[in-house]
């Protein structure tokens, strides 16, 4: 079974990214022949400076990799690393009804927020079609928010079929709907767009002023608290095992126990949760030249899987 995600480039990431999509995602590399990678084609539709985009395609490969992405089980690459992705995109789009893409609920949000109505974020959905297609992907694990751009990939894929055969595999979305939504700061679920969120990496001193932010009620110090309806206790059950929960849980429940002290408790479990990680990060910033090393390979390995079933498409439609 060949599954397959895309990643976008989005610059500093949060908790929230890493138990909501990069944990599941890296889980995978354990379960089947995996594809990852960077959607650096896609991520022209936000409109980026040069030098910014070119960085955040670098700072979100480390961080996968520090966050235990094995190059060596999964196919790590870069989008552009495989040209055959927009080859395909241009004969996809001449199977695609206008009307289809004008649908996408996507679009219309990313417009209404401000992004320009341009083709590229138009049939930025026929380019993941294309993502998913070229490497004859089975299952593709997306969030919520991407269900519509899979089930556009099936109908044009199948659209495809029905006039040349069976050429393309249909995939099947794999919605991920079992991981928790984690709370921000401020007791909303962790965005970048609500600035509520608390960053993987950073600087010990910067990210415990962060984790001081969480918000409590006021509860006076030495009653007793209710750590079911905490955020502190909701963000520590993510890092602490069972024994550290019940300890944290007798302290709430017994009184004489301040928030600060149940903030100390999460700053350091989180800290230790990440240490390996961030070590690993240390190592690959010191050596940017691996790191290109394992997406090129990656985007060699991409290409062998892509290039064959492009030159089967071509021949299907008559350009061979
Ligand atoms: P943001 O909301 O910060 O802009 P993105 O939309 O870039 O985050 O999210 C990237 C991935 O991380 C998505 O797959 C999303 O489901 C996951 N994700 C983001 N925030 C959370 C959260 N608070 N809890 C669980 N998963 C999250
Ligand atoms: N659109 C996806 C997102 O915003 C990223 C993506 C691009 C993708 N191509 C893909 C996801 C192919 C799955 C398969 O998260």
């Amino acid at each position: 079974m060949r599954i397959l995600t895309g990643i976008q480039p989005s610059g500093q990431l949060h908790i929230g990214n890493y138990f909501g999509a990069m944990r599941p995602a890296i889980e995978l590399q354990d379960r089947g022949d995996t594809y990852l990678f960077i959607a650096n084609y896609h991520a022209l539709t936000s409109q980026p400076d040069a030098a910014d985009l070119r960085s955040r395609i670098r700072g979100v490969a480390v961080d996968w990799l520090a966050c235990g992405l094995d190059p060596t089980k999964a196919t790590f690459y870069r989008q552009t690393d495989v040209p055959a992705v927009t080859e395909l995109a241009w004969i996809l789009f001449n199977h695609t009804p206008v009307g289809l893409l004008e649908r996408a609920t996507s679009y219309k949000d990313k417009i209404a927020n401000g992004l320009p109505a341009n083709t590229g974020l138009f049939t930025y959905p026929i380019l993941q079609a294309a993502d998913i297609l070229i490497c004859r992907a089975d299952r593709v694990p997306v969030g919520q928010d991407q269900r519509q751009h899979i089930e556009i990939t099936r109908d044009v894929a199948i659209r495809f079929n029905n006039r040349y055969g069976d050429i393309l595999t249909i995939p099947e979305g794999q919605i991920r709907t079992d991981v928790a939504v984690v709370p921000g700061l401020d007791g909303r679920k962790m965005s970048k767009s609500y600035d509520n969120t608390i960053p993987i990496f950073g600087p010990e001193k910067a990210l415990r002023k962060i984790i001081m932010k969480v918000v409590t009620d006021s509860t006076p110090m030495e009653e007793p608290k209710n750590p079911d309806t905490c955020n502190v206790y909701a963000l520590y059950k993510l890092f602490a095992d069972d024994t550290q929960l019940a300890d944290m849980r007798a302290h709430y429940e017994g009184g004489n126990y301040g928030y600060g002290h149940a903030k100390q408790a999460l700053f350091e479990a989180f800290w230790e949760y990440f240490r390996p990680m961030r070590t690993r990060r240390d190592e690959l910033l010191a050596d940017p030249a691996e790191v290109d090393r394992i997406l090129d390979d990656g985007g060699r390995r991409a290409r062998e899987t892509a290039d064959p079933i492009m030159a089967d498409i071509r021949q299907a439609v008559g350009l061979a």
